[in-house]
């Protein structure tokens, strides 16, 4: 692939018709979201989510979430539609949200990763539900980075993974929310989170009833047992550097952090930690805005790549409302190395 790639400001109304063009040709765009970008294609065209699967080098047992621009459209990409499903819809549409839902035969084997489900997001960006209309058919966009580096949240991130891979990307600016949608299974039973983000666990059982955190939202999936959600089996978001997350309070970690000092060691910490310590370090943002970490997370990984850092040791954020998010990636980014520094003998 040696495309030349453009990057289009998507405030100029022609450029987003520039991009539905291309998609209604059966072609890769990248867009923005309100989580992070996108590589976009036809859903409905088999060859043209081919494209995403060789751009990306995406494994094709990776299922892709179809976007919408519209409610109505569940419908015909569904072969059954719960009534939490539309309570979910209701209020949580457009938003950070994708529902894995029975899918219809209308949609390609391929955008499925041959399941009988389907993921489903109507995302709240102006200029993807502008892109989704323009282009008049459903979209597939996993996030717009090379499979197993960290998402991007920037037209820049694209740029830096997908120049002369792609002919397009739109540029919507940074975007405000940073981690990937919330992965919700309403296939059976129970509300099933399969990947936190933005919508909560908390917020889906106030408008479902019910919900269930997936096992694999905290853990490394046992690589032998099947996995309701196949994205959870591959390695994601790692930057170059090993990364370990730490458990235990400041003071602990901070002892710790002293005893590592070296070439290419590097903290990811929270803001009011970052005078205090005793190694190079980034912030991740205020201990108590998960919201910032969230929106800070996948650049500051990418940034510790460029400052060449060879091994980080990150704060472990809370693991309640969108901080379970930050954490959820964080620990998969360290391939789920964790340690509790407060254990004695550390
Ligand atoms: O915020 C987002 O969701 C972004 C933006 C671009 O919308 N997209 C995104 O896509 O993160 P991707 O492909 O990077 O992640 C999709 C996740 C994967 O973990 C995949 O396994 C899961 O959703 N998924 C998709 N369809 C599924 C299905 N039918 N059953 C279970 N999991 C599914
Ligand atoms: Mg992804």
């Amino acid at each position: 692939m040696n495309l030349t790639t453009q990057l289009l400001d998507a405030s100029d109304p022609q450029n987003i018709e520039k991009a539905a063009a291309l998609l209604r040709q059966g072609e890769v765009a990248a867009i923005p979201t309100e989580t992070v970008y996108g590589l976009a294609a036809n859903a409905l065209d088999e060859r043209a989510v081919a494209k995403i699967f060789e751009v990306k080098g995406r494994p094709s047992d990776n299922p892709l979430i179809v976007h919408i621009a519209e409610v109505d459209e569940l419908k015909e990409l569904t072969s059954r539609l719960p009534d939490a499903a539309l309570e979910l819809a209701r209020r949580f549409w457009p938003g950070p949200l994708t529902m894995v839902l029975p899918s219809s035969s209308i949609v390609p084997a391929l955008t499925r990763a041959g399941l009988d489900s389907v993921g489903i997001r109507l995302p709240a960006h102006p200029v993807a539900r502008k892109l989704i209309k323009a282009a008049g058919v459903p979209l597939a966009a996993p996030s717009a980075n090379i499979s197993g580096r960290p998402s991007p949240t920037s037209a820049a991130h694209c740029f830096e993974d997908l120049a002369g891979r792609v002919q397009v990307i739109l540029d919507g600016g940074p975007c405000n929310i940073g981690v990937e949608s919330t992965v919700v299974s309403l296939t059976d039973g129970a509300p099933r989170v399969l990947r936190p983000g933005a919508v909560t666990p908390e917020q889906i059982k106030a408008a479902a009833g019910s919900v269930v955190i997936d096992p694999v939202v905290y853990q490394k999936p046992d690589p032998d047992a099947p996995v309701a959600s196949p994205g959870v089996k591959h390695t994601h978001y790692a930057p170059k550097a090993e990364v370990v997350v730490l458990h235990g309070n400041w003071e602990s970690c901070k002892r710790f952090l002293a005893k590592q000092a070296g070439e290419g060691v590097w903290a990811l910490v929270f803001e009011e930690e970052l005078a205090d310590c005793p190694l190079s370090a980034l912030s991740l943002g205020p201990s108590g805005s998960d919201e910032t970490q969230a929106m800070r997370l996948f650049a500051l990984l990418r940034e510790l790549d460029e400052k060449g850092a060879r091994q980080v040791y990150a704060r472990a954020p809370r693991q309640e409302g969108v901080g379970l998010a930050v954490y959820n990636r964080l620990i998969r980014a360290a391939g789920f190395r964790q340690l509790a520094v407060d254990r004695e003998g550390l």
